[in-house]
């Protein structure tokens, strides 16, 4: 998987930002929608920023821009704190001029007979506009991607997903501890992140370095989901100098 390492994670994420910005460009140029795959988490929230300051600054539209999130959290309010909904509205959303309903996050509120019909509207959906033309993923510290843990097949849909305790532990700060920690995740599957013509995979910190290297150099295994992306054809690591440190 070709691989860009910049010194630092503001770096990093400038270029993706770029990449971005010119993709949404480009198709306002054939009068086209942009339709973007995106993630949360702490490693996205620089890369939104750039993009709301180019929004500002440079004139940057998301008139033509639909957006797929990856994962919500299950159950979840969509107002609540920790909810993937509202960290998209305060981070980029909310900023920009995308419009109101061009923008999906799976719902966190839907009953659970009727996830998996959910789940299906949801990448029809996606399949409506036309696919992903870019998707933008983290790395969970286990090798996951939105949400599929280690076990997830490659042909994976969206579906809900237990959680790994590993990921709850990470997450559990920001529940006020982990048995206040959601146990599942609504997340589009592996297929579903692999259909993107384009995935951009993000990691910083020397935390990412062992999974990083794994997802790279290691096999293609079920036991590091991002190690999937060795089959994409047009896959790309943008990591920083730290989570870099352990490739050989
Ligand atoms: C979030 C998501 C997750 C995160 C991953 C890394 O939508 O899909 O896979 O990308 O857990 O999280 P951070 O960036 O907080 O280290």
């Amino acid at each position: 998987i070709p691989t860009h390492i910049y010194a630092d994670a503001k770096n990093a994420s400038r270029a993706v930002a770029h990449e971005i910005a010119e993709l949404i460009r480009s198709k306002q140029r054939e009068g086209k929608m942009a339709v973007l795959g995106l993630a949360t988490g702490s490693s996205p929230k620089t890369v939104y920023a750039e993009l709301v300051r180019m929004h500002r600054e440079e004139g940057l539209s998301f008139q033509n821009v639909i957006s797929f999130n990856l994962d919500e959290y299950y159950p979840m309010e969509p107002n609540a704190v920790q909810s993937y909904w509202r960290f998209m509205r305060e981070q980029l959303f909310d900023h920009v001029d995308i419009p109101a309903g061009n923008y999906y996050v799976p719902d966190g509120t839907v009953r659970p007979e009727e996830v998996a019909e959910f789940a299906k509207q949801y990448e029809a959906k996606i399949d409506a506009a036309g696919g992903l033309d870019f998707q933008l993923l983290g790395i969970g510290g286990n090798g996951h991607i939105g949400f599929n843990e280690p076990g997830s097949l490659i042909n994976s849909h969206t579906r809900l997903m237990m959680l790994d305790n590993s990921t709850r532990a990470a997450a559990s700060s920001d529940f006020g501890g982990l048995a206040k920690t959601p146990r599942k995740a609504i997340t589009m599957g592996v297929a579903s992140i692999l259909s993107a013509r384009r995935v951009v995979l993000m990691a910083w910190g020397e935390r990412k370095s062992p999974v990083i290297q794994e997802a790279l150099e290691g096999v293609v295994t079920e036991h590091n989901p991002a190690s999937y992306l060795q089959t994409h054809p047009n896959a790309l690591f943008v990591i920083d100098e730290a989570a870099a440190s352990q490739l050989t």
